[in-house]
């Protein structure tokens, strides 16, 4: 089922939580709303979901504008963070309790539905467990009994609201990998919140990233990664450094000094970005080139922090740990890619 939300506006007691917002979620596909708190990512999916009205703007389920159905007419799947299972009931019979409480017209026979929820246990690796409680399971469990019974009314849509957020790296990690499998078998359009862009890029099929109740940009993990749209993204997505530069002769300078690096454009004030680990080594006076003030190994590499024009600019690079340039006290280099954003 694709989902469009269309020049969406939500106020809260006049505070608005999301200006003007438009996305078109693509059928059957996996999307990561990314960032940080407070910027509209749970507004966002309870506006989709039928529990919040937008204030302006509509919701359309593939054709049909859905602003007026109900949370049951849109038939929406949701795993939240914290979402409770029934503590009395067992755990087949949560998951059987979304089509249990159907009307009689659309409700399957008892049977079916056993089956149902019993090949759902399945899918989420839970068979055997099926006549626990909740309070004999694990965290991770929970979570998986909770996406079994989301996904058993079978859903048009599923709206997951960071469901591995109280769980540990190692189990979150399982989960992830988990939930693409079961996406891809399933084929749901998912939603997917997170705050953890490791999850996001890995999982997504595209990530939409928020601030502050806009969307700041929409695309694959690969372009968003690659060509940041903002600031903001750059700044967000991945590890960045930036400079304040300054174009002027069709190139970039650093406080005058022309760096090497061509750019088109008006002159004037702009902020110089690139990641840490798409940077070369040079031999080149125009290149920048800072002093070595702190330096650290993180994994296979060896994370580098320059003091650039006396200590007034501070950027880090990343090298290779047992590159030969660590030891040397000062280091020339030049971005391999890089974006220039006009300085607010
Ligand atoms: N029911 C409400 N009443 C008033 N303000 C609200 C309400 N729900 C959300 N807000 C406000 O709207 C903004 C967006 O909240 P939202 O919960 O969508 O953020 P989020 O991106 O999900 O954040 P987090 O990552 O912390 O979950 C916040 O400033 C929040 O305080
Ligand atoms: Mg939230």
């Amino acid at each position: 089922m694709e989902v469009r939300v269309e020049n969406v506006r939500k106020e809260f007691d006049r505070f608005p939580a999301l200006h003007d917002v438009s996305l078109d979620i693509r059928s059957g596909e996996l999307i990561a709303l990314l960032g940080p708190s407070g910027s509209g990512k749970t507004t966002l999916l309870r506006l989709i979901a039928g529990l919040e009205r937008p204030t302006a703007g509509r919701i359309l389920f593939g054709e049909e504008d859905a602003s007026d159905k109900s949370v049951q007419e849109r038939n929406i799947g949701f795993v939240f963070q914290h979402y409770a299972l029934f503590r009395h009931m067992s755990i087949l019979e949560n998951v059987a309790f979304g089509l249990k409480v159907r009307p009689r017209a659309t409700r399957p026979p008892m049977g079916e539905i056993r089956r149902r929820a019993m090949e759902l246990l399945d899918l989420v690796q839970l068979s055997g467990l099926e006549k626990r409680y909740p309070s004999q399971l694990s965290g991770g469990q929970r979570q998986r009994v909770a996406l079994a019974r989301a996904l058993a009314i079978e859903p048009r849509v599923l709206l997951l609201d960071e469901p591995f957020g109280a769980l540990d790296a190692q189990v979150r990690r399982e989960l992830r990998k988990w939930l693409r499998e079961i996406h891809d078998r399933t084929g749901h359009t998912t939603v997917f919140v997170t705050h953890d862009q490791e999850e996001a890029l890995e999982l997504a099929d595209r990530l939409c990233v928020m601030s502050q109740g806009r969307i700041e940009q929409v695309g694959t993990p690969d372009s968003v990664y690659d060509t940041p749209a903002s600031p903001f993204v750059f700044g967000f997505i991945g590890e960045s450094s930036q400079l304040p530069v300054s174009l002027e002769n069709g190139g970039v300078s650093l406080a005058g000094r022309p760096l090497g690096l061509a750019a088109t454009g008006a002159p004037g004030a702009q902020r110089l970005f690139f990641r840490p680990h798409d940077v070369e080594l040079v031999d080149d006076d125009a290149a920048l080139s800072g002093t070595v003030a702190t330096s650290r190994r993180v994994g296979g590499t060896r994370r580098v922090e320059l003091e650039l024009g006396g200590s007034e600019h501070r950027v880090e690079i990343d090298l290779p740990f047992d590159h030969p340039a660590v030891e040397r006290s000062r280091i020339a280099f030049r971005p391999r890619r890089w974006a220039l954003f006009p300085t607010a």
